[in-house]
Formats: structure tokens, sequence, C-alpha cells
């Protein structure tokens, strides 16, 4: 049996102020009208019923999840009484899944990335979860060819080991490194033997609970219980509970860790819609080049991006620039240093 969690927990900080705690990326339409968690589970849903997905989520966006899955049952929505990172998310996910299917295998998805081909996508999948089903101890990752040195992404070293399923390579890997120096990942980037990771994983529930079990120990020790514990007493459970867990990334707790890994290359049109110029590769422009996200008029502009969630913005005769604005907050520059957002978040 095959299911899907979607990981709906992160606050999206480097789009603040457009992206804030309170409502943070994965629940707004920066990269087309419908939000991103609505973008992740339209691409999945052809392959999995809404029945066998599940999101993990904390308690402070179950109402805004609701309201824009208003088809996920209520069982499928995981809540953790906070954000500890991917790790403990992943565990308790996958103790709760357990419960309702007993040797399910589990493919792991962000809710902030692009992917245009989405019927390769589903097509990699279920090439994936065919070799889970024949090796249920293997941690199936998705890997892209990198194009750049990224310093935000993991970089999986691969071996000449492969096996082949639906006339694609599964190739084990030698290693995993997250989140790179930038002289790492200019070195990984020239050498042919790596690959980025997608954040994109499928495993069998019970192998990845056998792999926490091992290398996150005080995650597992708190956790563990959820698998017999009656369902009205569950969410008690993992409220008294999860603060005991080790807040870590699934990257750094078990892929640099674990020898169960293998790759299988995808091309699939991804991006990690993670920083100001991923929304520039991808957001519809008009004809003068321009995104505006939100409430705008403009008269004679060319090249900005302006996304304002609060107001309404008239902009005249000005070109290159951005301009983000939320939350009582305006930030301006110039468009060529829109990456620099980030470091004015003043939240
Ligand atoms: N439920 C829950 N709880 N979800 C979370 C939490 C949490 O505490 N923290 C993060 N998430 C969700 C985010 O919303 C996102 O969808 C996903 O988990 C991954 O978290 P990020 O914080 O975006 O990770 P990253 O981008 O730095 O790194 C990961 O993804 C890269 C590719 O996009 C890693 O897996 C890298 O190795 C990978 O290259
Ligand atoms: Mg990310």
């Amino acid at each position: 049996m095959l299911c899907a969690l979607i990981m709906a927990g992160g606050k999206g900080t480097r789009f603040w102020p457009i992206s804030t705690e309170d409502k943070p990326k994965q629940f707004l339409n920066l990269i087309s009208e419908k939000t991103m968690i609505q973008m992740t589970i339209d691409r999945i849903k052809p392959m999995i019923p809404i029945e066998r997905i599940f999101v993990c989520t904390s308690q402070q966006y179950v109402d805004l999840l609701s309201e824009q899955i208003p088809d996920l049952p209520i069982r499928n929505i995981i809540i953790e009484p906070e954000g500890r990172n991917t790790a403990p998310c992943i565990a308790l996910s996958a103790l709760v899944i357990n419960r309702y299917y007993k040797n399910a295998n589990m493919i792991v998805l962000p809710s902030d990335h692009l992917i245009r081909d989405e019927e390769e996508f589903r097509k990699i999948l279920t090439t994936g979860n065919k070799f889970v089903d024949m090796n249920p101890k293997s941690i199936v990752t998705l890997g892209m060819k990198p194009s750049r040195p990224e310093i935000g992404y993991g970089y999986i070293k691969y071996t000449d080991d492969k096996q082949v399923v639906d006339n694609r390579k599964i190739i084990k890997v030698e290693s995993f490194v997250e989140k790179p120096s930038l002289e790492k990942a200019k070195q990984y980037l020239q050498e042919s033997k790596y690959l980025w990771n997608g954040g994109m994983f499928l495993w069998n529930t019970n192998e990845i609970i056998d792999e926490i079990k091992k290398f996150e120990e005080d995650t597992y020790e708190a956790l563990q219980h959820i698998r017999d514990i009656s369902e009205e007493k569950l969410q008690e459970e993992i409220n008294n509970n999860y603060n005991k867990t080790r807040a870590i990334s699934v990257d750094y707790a078990i892929l640099e860790k674990s020898d169960n890994i293998f790759v299988i290359e995808s091309e699939f049109g991804w991006d990690d819609i993670g920083s100001w110029e991923a929304i520039e590769r991808y957001r519809e422009k008009d004809t003068n080049n321009n995104i505006y996200i939100g409430n705008i008029k403009a008269n004679n502009t060319k090249n900005n991006i302006i996304a304002s969630s609060s107001n309404k913005v008239i902009i005249s005769d000005l070109s290159d620039i951005y301009l983000v604005e939320n939350d009582g907050y305006i930030i301006i520059g110039k468009k060529e240093n829109i990456s620099e957002v980030r470091n004015y978040n003043m939240s």
C-alpha cells in the first residue's frame, strides 16, 4: 500500500514579509493562482487517493490547511505541537501512517516545490515504489543534475552499482552531504558523481522507523508509543512527548548516516521555490517582463517584481526594481539585488 506524506510545517522566512509565520509560503500563491500546498496535492492525487495522502504541519496551520484542502480527511492531518524540523516530523508521520496501513510504503514530499513535468514525476515515483517493494530496506531519493554550486541543497554521491526497474537506473548511493560549503559545492559541480537531493523520499514505513530507532534514539523513544495508543488518546500522547524529540532535519539525522540509500536521477523540471530568484524563473511575466503579485496597477514599467498582500500598489515610470510589501513593512530595491530581501527580515 502506498501513502504520501506532505511536510507543510516550514516557516518560509526567506520570503518575509510576504511569507509570515502566520501564513508561510506553502500557503501562498507565489508561482501560480493556486497555493503551493494545493499544487503539491494536485500533483500527487492522480497517483494516490486523498484518503492516503497525509499532511504533517504545526497546530497553528491546521485551519489554513483545512481551508485550502477541504477534501483532506481530518485524520490525515498529522499535528505537531510545534515545528521541530523534518526528522521528528517524519518519525511522527511514519508511526501515524503505520497505525492505519501496517506495512505501507511512504512517499515524502515537501510542500514548496515546483515540478513542471508532473507525469514524469509520477512515473518515477511508481518505479521507486516497485523498487522499495522488491528491496524493503532501501531508502530511495530523487536526484537532480546540479546546474550551479548551490549551498542550500543536499548532495548525493552515487556509485557504479545500478539496478534497472522500468528501464530506469536505480543507483546505490556512496555518501550524502547536506548543505555543503560553497567551496565543496563548486567541487561537486565539477566532479560528475554528484546529484542534488530533491528533498523527496520513498521508503517503507517500518524501515524508516528502524532507521530512526538506530540514529535518533531520543526521537524514537519519545514517539514509539504512538503505535499502541487508542485513537482518542493519540493527540494527547503526541502533545506530551513531541518536545522530547531532537530538532534536526532528516538530511543530517538519517541521510548522512544510513547505508541503504539509492537514487533515481530525475528530470522533471524541478525547483525548490526557496528564493525570489526561483519565483522570477517560474512565475509567468507580463509582456514587459514584470511579475506583479497582488493588487498592482502599473504604467510604463518593465522588469519589475512587485508583491503585495495587504495594499493596492500603483507604480509609474519605474523599471528594474523590486518591491515586497506586507504586514506593515515595505522593502524596495534594485531588482538585481532581490536576493538581499532575506537579509532585512525583522519578524
Ligand atoms: N511538518 C513540518 N515540520 N514540516 C517541516 C518542518 C517541520 O518542523 N520543517 C520543514 N518542513 C517542511 C518545509 O515546509 C518543506 O516543505 C520541507 O519540510 C523541507 O524543509 P526545508 O526547510 O525547505 O528544507 P531545505 O530546503 O532547507 O532542504 C531540504 O530540501 C532540499 C531540496 O529542496 C533538504 O532535503 C535538502 O537536502 C534538499 O536539497
Ligand atoms: Mg526547501
